[in-house]
């Protein structure tokens, strides 16, 4: 599955070639009968990539029935708690990612839980099982359970001490895991922790990771903690928009806010499953088009850990929108191949890191060989991304390469 112009993939026979942990070549044509792995029959395809997630939700995956701030309350704050032990953090994040790894997701920006040393097992876990992360201690000095809470200049230092231990990778395809900045959302962060939120990030080059304008409870409570008209002010004054920012939700921002956005390069990393599980609302991709997206699982308000199905709902999302909006033409409906594009190559993008993500020579081999069984097309018929997306299957995954390793 190679890039294709614009924000999309496209489909190709032929042969990709690996050395040490890059793509050393990519040959379009025949698909040799003998290969070391795939062959007739198979897809190669670039990992998937998450670029919104929580490491340690995936025990609450499935608590449904409350809107955001009652299901942190009563159940991701108690499980996030569990990570005090940065034992069972270790554990616990190493049974992630082999989860997600089981489901071909080979990179990811994860939250971590406001302990350092968790965090600091999480980021040590998921060097040892080979994946790119961007990983980040989740900051928070107010509003949240008291044993969840630490002052503003003790948790910058500690995430401080995970960027030194964790820097930015620079696309070294060795040196994949790194610490973000992560505040977790506006109502549990004091300006003063947000300010020097954006002073780390900027100082170390580091993802900004956070929530924005995803319900709107919460949009009517950071404008009376912080006396705004405007959710992303809080951010923008903290110099938390820029480049290297990914906001998840992003449901109730207008016209103005999405300028503002798009000038800075941030990303706004749509989560599809977790606004309809939370019954948060609907993000209109339309809204967005061209600027930097992103699309994330978002566990465990998501209840998807395959990124093809949290693709999938990113296109249900916006069919079932335009019920709304017959009017619209129906080109303008992201299609399967950009959603394709969206979970590899643009959530590379996304997450800023320019050597994965996509098949060409130079890339990181971070690799997935698929068998779709039972897709028409792979008998002869012309396969499509469309049956690909839309029929996905994990039982299909055959092999998981992680920097040429498999
Ligand atoms: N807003 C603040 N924290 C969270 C979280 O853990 N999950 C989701 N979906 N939204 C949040
Ligand atoms: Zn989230």
């Amino acid at each position: 599955m190679l890039p294709g112009v614009g924000q999309t993939v496209r489909l190709s026979p032929g042969v990709v070639e690996v050395e040490g942990p890059r793509i050393v070549a990519v040959t379009e044509g025949d698909i040799p009968d003998r290969a070391d792995l795939g062959g007739p029959g198979c897809v190669i395809c670039p990992g998937f990539i998450d670029a919104h997630v929580h490491l340690p939700q995936f025990s609450v995956i499935g608590r449904h029935g409350l809107g955001l701030l009652d299901w942190l309350k009563h159940h991701v704050f108690p499980a996030e708690l569990t990570w005090a032990d940065p034992v069972r953090a270790q554990a616990h994040s190493r049974a992630t990612i082999q989860r997600m790894l089981g489901v071909g997701t080979t990179g990811f920006a994860a939250y971590a839980t406001v302990h350092a040393e968790g965090a600091l097992a999480a980021l040590r876990a998921a060097e040892a099982l080979g994946v790119r992360a961007w990983i980040g201690q989740v900051l928070m000095d107010q509003n949240a359970p008291e044993p969840m809470l630490r002052p503003a200049d003790q948790l910058l230092a500690e995430t401080a001490g995970l960027i030194e231990a964790y820097p930015p990778s620079r696309d070294e395809p060795l040196n994949r895991v790194s610490a973000a900045v992560t505040p977790r959302f506006a109502p549990t962060c004091s300006a003063e922790l947000l300010r020097g939120a954006g002073e780390l990030a900027q100082a170390h080059g580091c993802l900004v990771q956070t929530h924005l304008s995803e319900t709107q409870d919460e949009c009517r409570w950071v404008a009376e903690l912080f006396d705004v008209d405007r959710y992303l002010d809080v951010y923008r004054e903290a110099g938390l928009v820029t480049g290297m920012s990914v906001f998840g939700h992003g449901i109730y921002l207008d016209a103005a806010d999405r300028v503002t956005l798009d000038q800075a390069g941030a990303a706004v990393a749509h989560c599809p499953t977790a606004n309809r599980f939370l019954m948060s609302g609907r993000l209109d991709w339309t809204d967005f088009a061209g600027q930097p997206m992103a699309l994330g699982s978002d566990i465990g308000a998501g209840y998807e850990v395959a990124m093809p199905r949290v693709a999938r709902a990113m296109l249900e999302n916006a069919s079932e929108l335009r019920i709304n909006h017959p009017q619209r033409p129906l080109e303008t409906l992201p299609s399967a191949a950009h959603a394709w594009w969206q979970i590899t190559a643009g959530n590379a993008a996304a997450l800023c890191w320019t050597d994965c993500g996509a098949i060409s020579p130079g890339m990181g081999a971070d690799l997935l060989v698929l068998r779709p069984i039972g897709v028409s097309g792979m008998n002869g018929d012309q396969l499509d991304l469309a049956s690909l997306l839309w029929g996905w299957d994990d039982r299909w995954l055959e092999v998981v390469m992680l920097a040429g390793q498999v």
